[in-house]
């Protein structure tokens, strides 16, 4: 009980102080660009937040707690409706499995936003399902599993007064974690083959890598070192999505989930 009260007043001190901006900073030139966590954020301590007992030994961590996630998955929600302000829908394109909570959260929050502003903007969902990684490890190759057919993003050609238009659509891709963007890059690659109007990405997480791929993704949650999170949807071997935040496997937790 002591030790547990010293902890969270370790924890708090350190975040009302100016030592925080040193663990937790935002990043002024590019608020789109992520809340930069820095390579010595420990994470909080597990006592200080609720996560499911069958967890207990397999996380080290809580990295970043589920309503900051919250909170900032709003707000960008709102950079997007600012960017978007000139469609009147967006095509929302969800990477499973990992995205699913990132894009059920952002979707819903744009549509409050909508609802509580005069500029409703219609969403449609569509889901992709890529898989790139064996336990913590990143594969080879790129795996495109359910539909891979997206020929739905392709422009409805439509007739008036005789002239023909095409209606093209505005993508909006939402991913989990960004990391070297191979992934990525597949992907927009694949998309852009539909021709549509605009294309942007968001994604929750991007992870400092070499050869990071920021530049891909509009609007980045958090940028994270490069540590394997689990928790939000984001799976080791399908385990941890059911884990509200997002959290540190520990050494036991890998170890008992390891195929
Ligand atoms: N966690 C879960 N899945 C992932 C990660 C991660 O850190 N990086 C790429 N896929
Ligand atoms: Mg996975």
């Amino acid at each position: 009980e002591a030790t547990t009260t010293v902890t969270a007043a370790c924890i708090l001190n350190l975040c009302f102080s100016e030592d925080c901006f040193h663990l937790l900073y935002m990043d002024n030139a590019g608020m789109k660009k992520g809340i930069v966590l820095k390579d010595d954020w420990p994470g909080y301590s597990l006592d200080l937040f609720t996560y499911p007992e069958h967890y207990h030994e397999d996380i080290e961590s809580v990295y970043i707690p589920h309503g900051i996630i919250m909170n900032r998955v709003e707000r960008l929600a709102g950079y997007i409706m600012d960017d978007f302000a000139d469609n009147n829908n967006i095509m929302v394109l969800c990477v499973l499995k990992g995205g699913y909570k990132f894009c059920a959260d952002l979707v819903e929050f744009i549509k409050v936003l909508g609802r509580n502003s005069n500029k409703y903007l219609e969403t449609r969902v569509e889901f992709i399902r890529l898989k790139s990684y064996l336990n913590d490890q990143s594969t080879e190759e790129l795996q495109i599993i359910g539909s891979g057919d997206l020929s739905f993003l392709r422009g409805r050609l439509l007739m008036f007064f005789s002239l023909f238009f095409t209606c093209t659509k505005s993508v909006l891709i939402v991913e989990a974690i960004v990391d070297t963007g191979k992934t990525m890059k597949a992907l927009l690659k694949h998309v852009e083959t539909f021709e549509p109007k605009m294309v942007k990405v968001a994604g929750l997480l991007v992870k400092r890598v070499p050869n990071m791929a920021e530049s891909l993704t509009d609007y980045v949650g958090f940028e994270i070192p490069n540590h394997f999170v689990v928790g939000y949807a984001l799976d080791y071997n399908e385990y941890f999505r059911d884990l509200n935040h997002l959290c540190v496997i520990s050494k036991t937790g890998k170890m008992k989930y390891k195929v």
